[in-house]
C-alpha cells in the first residue's frame, strides 16, 4: 500500500503523551497538517503545550476529543486523512477482549475514512521480549523483529503481569490482518525500547514510565527494575522519527514491525550515577537503589543479571528503512533531567554541603 505523501494530513492519537507530543512536533516540524487525539481538548494541563505549538496558531495542527472507549470516536477525525501514528495506551491492560474490541473500532474508522493509507501502531519491546519465564532468554538471547514472547507459556496471563505484552500483539495482529482485508491501507507496528528523553509538558513527568522514574530518581528515591532488568532504551526524540519514517516508507509491508531502540541498555544503578556525572553542577545526591524483591528473588540477582547481560539487542532493519541515527542515551538522561527541571519544577535532592572551614 502506498506510504503518506509528504506535507500530507495525519491523526496521531495519545497525542498529550510523551512519545505522541514528540510525534506531532515532528511532523509540524516536516511540513504536516496534524489532527492530535486527545481525550480532553481543553484541559489545559494536558494540552496547552500542543496549543503553544506554532502550527497551532495557523490551523496545521487542530485538536480532536476522542476517548477510544467509545465507539466511533475517530469517524470523523480520520475522514480525509492520509496516515494515523496510532499511539495512545487503552485505559487498562486487563482484559485482552477490550483490547480487541477497542482495535475494532479504530479500525472501522480507518476503513471508513475513504482515504487513510497507512497506519502506524506503537507496540512495544514487551511484545517482543516480555517472558514468564527467563530460560527463554538464555534460550533465544537475540532481540530482534521476529522474536515473540513464549505465547504457550500457561503462565502468561493479564493476572501474573503480562497483559501489556499480551494486548500489544492483539493490536499488532488485529490491524495487520484488517488491513489485510481492507486492501487500502497497511499497518505497521513500531515496537520501541524504554523512552527517554525531554517532556514537553509538567504533566508528563507523572507518565512513562522512565521519565517519572527519573524523576524519583531525582527526588532521591529510585526502586530496582523487574527481575534486575537493565533499561533498554531509545531517544523519545528519535522513537518519534522512527514513527514518521515508517508512515512515510515505501520500502515497508504490511503486518511488518520494527524495534525502535538504540541498543544502548544499562543498569538502574549506573543511571542514577549517571545524573551526578552528566551534571555535576546540580550536586545531585545519587541515591542508594532499594531492592524491593522477596529474598527468594534477591537471592537470584547475579543469575538474572548474567541472562540480561547476553542479551543482543538489534536495530539494523528499523536504521535499514528509516535510516534514523539513535542519540547515546547520555544525551537522552541529561535532556531528561534538564526538561524536568526546567518544564516540570522538580527540585533535584542535592548533597549536603560541606562545611565552610571556620
Ligand atoms: N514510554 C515508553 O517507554 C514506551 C515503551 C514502549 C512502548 N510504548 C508505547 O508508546 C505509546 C505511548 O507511550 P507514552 O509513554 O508516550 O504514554 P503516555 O505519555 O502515558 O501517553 C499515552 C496517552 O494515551 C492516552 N490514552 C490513555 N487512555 C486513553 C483512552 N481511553 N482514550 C484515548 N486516549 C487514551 C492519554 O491521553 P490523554 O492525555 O489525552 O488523556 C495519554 O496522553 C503507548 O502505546 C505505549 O504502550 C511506550
Amino acid at each position: 500500500m502506498a506510504p503518506i505523501p509528504k506535507r500530507g494530513t495525519v491523526a496521531v492519537t495519545g497525542a498529550a503523551g510523551f512519545l505522541g507530543g514528540w510525534v506531532v512536533r515532528g511532523l509540524l516540524d516536516e511540513g504536516y497538517r496534524v489532527r492530535a487525539c486527545v481525550r480532553d481538548p481543553d484541559d489545559p494541563a494536558r494540552t496547552d503545550f500542543l496549543k503553544a505549538m506554532p502550527g497551532y496558531a495557523s490551523g496545521r495542527l487542530t485538536l480532536h476529543g476522542a476517548d477510544l472507549d467509545n465507539p466511533g470516536c475517530f469517524d470523523e477525525i480520520f475522514k480525509g486523512c492520509h496516515g494515523v501514528a496510532h499511539i495512545s495506551h487503552i485505559s487498562g491492560y486487563s482484559d485482552p477482549y477490550y483490547m480487541r474490541r477497542t482495535c475494532d473500532h479504530i479500525i472501522a474508522s480507518v476503513n471508513g475514512s475513504g482515504s487513510v493509507t497507512r497506519v502506524v501502531v506503537t507496540s512495544s519491546v514487551a511484545a517482543v521480549i516480555s517472558e514468564m519465564d527467563l530460560q527463554e532468554i538464555i534460550r533465544r538471547p537475540v532481540f530482534y523483529e521476529d522474536r515473540y514472547p513464549d505465547e504457550l507459556n500457561p503462565k502468561r496471563t493479564p493476572e501474573r503481569g503480562q497483559g501489556y505484552s499480551m494486548a500489544k500483539l492483539i493490536a499488532e495482529r488485529a490491524f495487520a490482518e484488517a488491513a489485510a482485508q481492507s486492501g487500502d491501507w497497511d499497518a505497521i507496528t513500531c515496537c520501541p525500547g524504554d523512552n527517554v528523553g525531554p517532556i514537553l509538558s509538567a504533566h508528563q513527568k507523572d507518565m512513562g514510565p522512565w521519565q517519572h522514574n527519573i524523576e524519583t530518581m531525582l527526588l532521591g528515591d529510585y526502586r530496582q527494575t523487574d527481575a534486575y532488568r537493565p533499561w533498554m532504551t531509545v531517544d523519545v526524540r528519535d522513537d518519534a522519527k522512527c514513527h514518521i519514517r515508517l508512515l512515510e516508507s515505501s520500502e515497508v509491508r504490511n503486518g511488518e514491525r520494527y524495534i525502535a531502540w538504540s541498543t544502548d541498555s544499562r543498569n538502574v544503578e549506573a543511571i542514577c550515577a549517571d545524573i551526578d556525572r552528566l551534571l555535576p553542577e546540580l550536586g545531585h545526591d545519587t541515591p542508594q537503589v532499594i531492592d524491593p524483591f522477596p529474598e527468594r528473588i534477591q537471592a537470584r540477582e547475579a543469575e538474572f543479571r548474567s541472562i540480561w547481560a547476553k542479551a543482543e539487542l538489534r536495530n539494523d532493519r528499523i536504521r535499514a528503512v528509516t535510516a534514523v541515527t539513535f542519540r547515546p542515551l547520555d544525551d537522552s538522561i541529561r535532556d531528561c533531567v534538564e526538561s524536568l527541571i526546567a518544564i516540570a519544577k522538580v527540585r533535584p535532592k542535592q548533597r549536603a554541603r560541606a562545611a565552610a572551614p571556620v
